[in-house]
């Protein structure tokens, strides 16, 4: 028997972008899922999903989930048809759109495979791994989701278009930022979304053009704002992002009005988060008791979850 773990994560600035080789920042979050790999005596594999999720995720997720644990075993060569194993999953990371449910189990999953197999695998094999998992869920993934729950804290991701390893850069900052996380409930497929995306862009080139260099600027200032802690411009950044990706189409009405609710409440900035189209929205929060107070508004209009947590340290 073994067992592995992958973070969640909060995408702070680039989502859809980030498929197109722009830089995105993306904060690992405390919750995390669990895998156990348990050996039985028949063969193939079977899966136990007991991780917590939004009403309607494991069922709609459930056929890609199956095409992305066989990737993880043809990738590291495991034959189930050999030996049988059953893989229970759970944790405390609560399955949502936008906090990287399925790559924090393409993680969990390959580490509990490394260790039952003896495999060795350092985090950059295991993040290819997990990378692998992730195109069972949609063909194109950046890698984000992956790097930032194989490493979890807070990262700088671009994607090398050619097909190469990513590059990414773990940042410290000298103070921890804190964050809320609300979830509209909505499950949206990430296959469809990131594909309405591409058509858009595919049908006008030079109008995707433009909102990728207007969010070039917006995440290279992002970048500088947290490093110097300058948490007031982070958050109006994070505004002038959610407007960018409602004009990609991926906001949706329930994800407005949350990120409305937050910014009424207190946050210095507000955006969805992830796919879109239902799933997550953050906000940022200057202190601990303004964090709380959006927390509780958010929890008043009726969001499906909410939860606090921090980055940077
Ligand atoms: C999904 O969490 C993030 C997207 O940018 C897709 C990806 O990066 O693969 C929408």
């Amino acid at each position: 028997m073994a067992t592995g773990s992958g973070k969640g994560k909060a995408i702070l600035f680039g989502e859809h972008f980030v498929v197109y080789g722009l830089p995105a920042l993306a904060a690992g979050i405390a919750s995390e899922t669990t895998a156990v790999i348990t050996r039985v005596r028949s063969f193939g594999w079977k899966l136990v999903d007991n991780r917590p999720a939004m009403p309607g995720y494991k069922e709609k997720k459930y056929e890609e989930q199956k095409v992305s644990i066989d990737n993880i075993l043809k990738h590291l060569n495991i034959d189930p048809t050999e030996t049988g194993f059953q893989i229970d999953l759970g944790g405390d990371l609560v399955c949502a759109s936008g906090i990287g449910a399925s790559a924090a189990s393409c993680v969990a999953i390959a580490r509990a495979l490394s260790d039952e197999y003896s495999l060795g695998l350092d985090d950059d094999q295991i993040n290819e791994a997990a990378y692998m998992g992730e195109m069972g869920y949609h063909g194109t993934p950046s890698g984000l989701d992956n790097t930032a729950s194989t490493f979890g804290g807070l990262i700088w991701f671009v994607r090398d278009l050619n097909g190469g390893p990513p590059k990414f850069e773990k940042l410290k900052l000298g103070k921890a930022a804190n964050l809320v996380i609300a979830s509209t409930g909505l499950t949206a497929s990430t296959k469809v979304v990131v594909g309405d995306v591409r058509k858009k862009k595919d049908a006008d080139p030079d109008w995707f053009d433009s909102i990728s260099s207007e969010y070039t600027q917006l995440v290279n200032d992002a970048r500088a704002a947290l490093i110097e802690l300058n948490f007031d411009k982070v958050g109006t950044l994070m505004n002038n992002n959610h407007e960018l990706l409602q004009q990609l189409t991926v906001s949706c009405k329930e994800l407005d009005n949350l990120v409305a609710i937050a910014r009424e409440s207190g946050a210095i900035g507000a955006k969805m988060t992830g796919t879109g189209r239902g799933g997550n929205m953050i906000a940022l929060a200057p202190d601990e008791t303004t964090m709380d107070k959006i927390a509780e508004a958010l929890k008043e209009s009726g969001a499906a979850g909410v939860w606090t947590t921090s980055f940077g340290l």
